[in-house]
């Protein structure tokens, strides 16, 4: 019963949805794009970030050291960038720049970076590997490791409220995409998501409560990327409305694609430990699905999500092309 208000709440609480009378539609193929390609764009997009990244943070030899030293292991270990791209491919599907929002774009993979270290430490997944690298609280210690962690998410903020970089955004929607951040991120969006996950280790578990790990843990700050790019570039409320719509379906895509990676990815080319969901008996949609349809849906919620941008034009390109990406990658 209260797993159900739980979800309830994300109905009211994401104001979007699930299309579900389309998304388990069986035998729906994907729509194939052409034109564009994701990984020019995202390896474009991966760069700006990069460099934005060391700039907004603070030196490496300021002090404390030991704290500086963890937060930019981490943050500049790598990683695919989805996120802060994700936020100005959706202000440029709404006409905006990604220039004029790279800021918050850092932003978010800071937020992001963040909520890896944490969900790797003992107390959560308890991972040694992660972006190639051993995880930060085997290099710097638990406790350093918990406070990389909370500091970048601190120094997110930072950077998404001080404006400096992002002149042409107009304050008022500075201030309502750092809202939406927020929302997407404490007990009632990500961390919700993580509870339930550690809650649910070893235990049978119904399709609605996977959704809603799924969903939370990883679906909500995704789609809060998305939104955050339309509000910056002063989407309209309809615009915005269809981006949510997209996010809300890549955003669970990719969870469902990350547990088959878990058992069918290469090691080396993911950067971090396989098998990890099996050794700790997670709730993962291919244990409650199996492979095969676990892909299925991850393709459906992509042709789904594609859909939901039918009323853009070509600008939104990227972020169509980024939606198929999610479900054909590899890493
Ligand atoms: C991994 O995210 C954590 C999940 C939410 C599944 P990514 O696969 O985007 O990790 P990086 O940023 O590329 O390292
Ligand atoms: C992580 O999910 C979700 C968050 C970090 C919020 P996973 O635990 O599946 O991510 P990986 O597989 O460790 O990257
Ligand atoms: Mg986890
Ligand atoms: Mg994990
Ligand atoms: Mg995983």
């Amino acid at each position: 019963m209260a797993r159900t208000i739980k979800v309830d709440c994300w109905w009211i609480y994401g104001n979007i949805l699930l299309d579900k009378q389309y998304y388990w539609k069986p035998n729906n193929c994907l729509i194939l794009l052409s034109g564009l390609s994701a990984s020019q764009y995202l390896s474009e997009g991966k760069k700006l970030i990069d460099e934005g990244i060391s700039d907004l943070l603070p030196n490496g030899k300021a002090y404390p050291e030991s704290i500086h030293e963890a937060m930019r292991y981490s943050l500049l270990a790598g990683g695919k960038r989805l996120r802060p791209v994700l936020v100005m491919a959706a202000s440029e599907a709404v006409g905006g720049d990604r220039q004029a929002v790279l800021p918050f774009a850092v932003a978010a993979e800071m937020i992001h970076t963040y909520t890896l270290i944490h969900d790797d430490l003992p107390a959560l997944d308890n991972d040694d590997l992660r972006r190639g690298k051993p995880t930060n609280h085997k290099v710097f210690g638990e406790a350093t490791a918990i406070l990389a962690g909370d500091a970048l998410l601190t120094q997110a903020f930072i950077v998404m409220t001080r404006a400096a970089g992002m002149e042409s955004v107009p304050p008022g929607c500075i201030l309502k995409a750092t809202h939406e951040m927020a929302g997407a991120l404490g007990s009632t969006g990500m961390i919700g998501g993580q509870v339930v996950d550690l809650e649910s280790e070893g235990k049978p578990i119904t399709a609605e409560t996977l959704e809603y790990i799924h969903i939370y843990k990883t679906g909500f700050l995704i789609r809060a990327c998305i939104r955050c790019g339309g509000i910056l570039s002063q989407a309209t409320e309809g615009q915005l409305n269809s981006l949510s719509r997209f996010g809300a379906h890549i955003g669970l895509a990719f969870q469902i694609i990350d547990d088959i990676l878990d058992i069918t990815g290469d090691q080396e080319k993911l950067g971090k430990d396989i098998g990890s969901d099996l050794t700790k008996d997670k709730a993962t949609y291919p244990a409650l699905y199996g492979l095969e349809e676990s892909k299925r849906k991850a393709e459906e919620l992509v042709e789904v999500s594609i859909e939901c941008l039918k009323e853009f034009d070509d600008r939104a390109d990227p972020l169509r092309e980024i939606a198929r990406f999610f479900v054909q990658r590899t890493f």
